[in-house]
């Protein structure tokens, strides 16, 4: 394997395309080994990114993603996304500081936040990212001072009878009712809207979510039209799953979107259309591995107390402790509503974070094999909302992420890489496959120079 140097640090290791993505996994546990380490850590899979930009292209190709860096900001992904053509959605000052470093035009950039801070107003204007979103009149009194040739996206709030994993409406949006008179305040400010916005939430269930949020919009549109107005923009937001076991298609997506975007926004009425994707580009390209580094074996309770089946009915016959945990990485299960699995194996088991708090707990009741301190547990799919809002509490350190890409897709996004950025890897061990079925798989621990890993495949349904 080579590797190759993506700037800030951080270097992609190039691999043969049909490698599967469980013997990388392996290969990186066992460098851990060797280096006596023991840390968590993301394996980022670049390729993945890559796909999905294609998948993005081909399926929906006349919405021009603009990636939601909320999402995930890590500086490979950023750039990647800006070489590949994207556009952002950024939130605050730091988030578009952050992609203008990369050379990305300001024209490349929506100020997706509909509630922003004046002096990130003032920072936009600084920076001529003059496109953003509103849905109340004190933004347009707070636009009016701070960047007054600003071009305004009026962001509207979608039918809400629709299956999401997170809602959004209950915080952002305007009713569509409320439409005309947040208009009217524009005009008598003599401000620019441009167009109309929604966000149907994010990880929706339903493709007709969207289908009803592009005919609301139509129906705003011909509002702004009867006032004067000219809309030529729609953003459609986010929403669009990012794993094979979401509840729904980005394919089944796409086939209802298109459908009514060329019923309510047919090619010749010459309205631009963008996307605000977060979840989409990066969930399924990162996988992070924990190690265990502390178990317990739950106490079986005197005969008298009868605390055994209240023990184990709480906590499983083992508690493994990690070292990535709720106030980390898997902060998602609080803040993006991702849910646990369940598998029918052999111990019923808890997996609890690193920290000093009860909180930290991972999975509550899980099937598992009895795992050894030392062994490590992978979780695929952990790229969207997780290494972005993780703290440090209790001074336990963030995973490292490692990068890598499979070579065919590296040369066909680089063609010109300079000869002599190539590195070569410190791994020279095979290793045995292992399987990653279905169910968790305990492996053939004898077999492997290095610490066992378990792997906790998508179909386990981790985070649907
Ligand atoms: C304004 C806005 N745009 C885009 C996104 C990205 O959504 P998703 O990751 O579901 O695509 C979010 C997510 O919260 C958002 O708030």
């Amino acid at each position: 394997m080579n590797s190759v140097n993506y700037g800030k640090g951080c270097s992609v290791q190039l691999h043969s395309s049909n490698k599967p993505a469980i013997e990388l996994v392996q290969e990186k546990v066992a460098e851990m080994e060797l280096q006596h380490r023991e840390d968590a850590f993301f394996l980022a899979d670049l390729g993945d990114i890559a796909k999905k930009y294609e998948k993005w292209t081909e399926l929906l190709p006349r919405v021009e993603p603009f990636y939601a860096v909320k999402c995930n900001q890590d500086h490979a992904v950023l750039k990647l996304l800006a070489q590949l053509g994207t556009g952002f959605d950024c939130a605050s000052k730091d988030e578009i500081a952050r992609v203008l470093k990369l050379g990305v035009s300001p024209s490349r950039i929506v100020f997706a936040n509909p509630c922003k801070q004046k002096s990130f107003i003032r920072y936009a204007a600084k920076s001529d990212v003059d496109l953003m979103t509103f849905d109340n009149e004190a933004e347009l009194y707070k636009i009016k001072v701070a960047f007054p040739t600003a071009r305004l996206v009026l962001r509207i709030l979608p039918p809400a009878n629709f299956k999401v994993q997170c809602e959004l409406g209950n915080k952002f949006g305007c009713h569509p009712h409320e439409a005309r008179s947040l208009l009217a305040k524009a005009q008598e400010l003599d401000l620019n809207v441009v167009g109309i916005s929604f966000h149907v939430g994010s990880g929706v269930a339903e493709a007709e979510a969207f289908s009803a949020a592009v005919k609301t919009a139509a129906g705003v549109f011909d509002t702004g039209a009867k006032m004067g107005f000219n809309f030529d923009l729609l953003d459609i937001g986010g929403g669009f799953p990012g794993h094979a076991d979401a509840p729904i298609t980005f394919e089944e997506i796409a086939t209802v979107l298109n459908e009514s975007l060329n019923k309510y926004f047919p090619p010749k009425r010459n309205v631009r259309i963008i996307a605000e994707p977060g979840r989409f580009f990066v969930a399924s390209a990162f996988s992070l591995c924990v190690n265990v580094i502390a178990k317990r074996t739950v106490c079986i309770g005197s005969p008298e107390d009868d605390g055994e089946e209240k023990d184990v009915k709480d906590k499983g016959a083992f508690m493994y402790y990690v070292n990535d945990g709720v106030y980390g990485s898997f902060n998602c299960l609080l803040y993006d509503h991702a849910e646990a699995p369940v598998n029918p194996m052999e111990f019923r088991c808890s997996v609890w974070g690193p920290t000093c708090d009860g909180l930290d707990q991972i999975l509550k009741d899980i099937k598992l094999p009895e795992l050894s301190v030392g062994d490590y547990l992978n979780f695929p799919d952990m790229g969207a909302y997780t290494v972005c809002a993780g703290s440090t509490f209790n001074g336990m350190p963030r995973p490292d992420c490692f990068y890598h890409c499979s070579e065919t897709i590296w040369n066909r996004l680089y063609p010109d890489r300079p000869k002599g950025q190539e590195a070569s890897s410190p791994i020279t061990k095979s290793l045995p496959i292992m399987k990653a079925g279905h169910q968790l798989e305990k492996v053939d621990i004898d077999l492997l120079p290095a610490s066992p890993i378990f792997v906790l495949d998508e179909d386990d349904g981790f985070f649907n």
